[in-house]
């Protein structure tokens, strides 16, 4: 008998507090605020992978990938003998996370650039101006996300064409200033060391 009271008592008072305007307001509320709070889906650091750099001087060509095999491939090559390990340019993933997209790396056989992008209207560009597909050079994000940096784009504009991807401000700045580069703007958003070890 007393439980059916208090239980009744508990539904009474449900209603009335659903039924109350401060109530429904403050659902909303919580509602708008769900949806305004933006996803950042940061992906699986563990498939963070370093994207390297090699520099073939003779056909002034920066060269970005993630497999060492491609590195071992130009190093051991003997038809192109100037060419520099340049080390780790950042790190990205090695597969495909919910907010990135796909590092697309062309070469070009007659300027002996190679062009990587997320963006592909520029890589359609390229493909119907003579470049030709190389590799996926691992996956970024297209926006600032989840404490990532952004990676510069540079061209060296000119026949032999080259491009230079960096996370460092001083590198992208002495490209423009020592070495005729034109800044094109972030190609992604990528880790660099400094960046993971201001995490841990
Ligand atoms: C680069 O390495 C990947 C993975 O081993 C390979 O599939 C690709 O063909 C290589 N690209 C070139 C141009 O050597
Ligand atoms: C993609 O590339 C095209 C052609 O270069 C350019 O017009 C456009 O602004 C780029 N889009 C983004 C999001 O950067």
């Amino acid at each position: 008998m007393k439980t059916s009271v208090i239980f009744l008592l508990l539904t009474a008072l449900a209603v009335i507090i659903q039924g109350s305007p401060l109530f429904v307001r403050r659902e909303e509320s919580t509602a708008i605020d769900a949806r305004t709070e933006a996803p950042q889906t940061c992906g699986d650091v563990s498939d963070l992978t370093p994207l390297y750099s090699v520099y073939i001087a003779e056909t002034t060509a920066h060269i970005y990938t993630i497999y060492d095999q491609n590195i071992s491939a130009i190093i051991e090559d003997d038809d192109v003998p100037s060419t520099q390990f340049l080390g780790v340019t950042a790190l990205v993933f090695s597969i495909s996370q919910p907010s990135t997209l796909p590092f697309v790396c062309l070469r070009n056989s007659a300027s002996s650039a190679h062009f990587c992008s997320t963006n592909q209207t520029a890589l359609d560009a390229a493909l119907a101006t003579g470049s030709t597909s190389y590799m996926t050079a691992g996956y970024v994000y297209p926006e600032q996300i989840c404490g990532s940096v952004p990676l510069y784009q540079l061209q060296f504009i000119a026949t032999n064409s080259d491009y230079i991807y960096t996370t460092s401000a001083t590198e992208r700045d002495d490209a423009i200033t020592t070495k005729g580069f034109t800044y094109e703007g972030i190609a992604g958003y990528v880790y660099d060391l400094l960046s993971c070890e201001n995490s841990t």
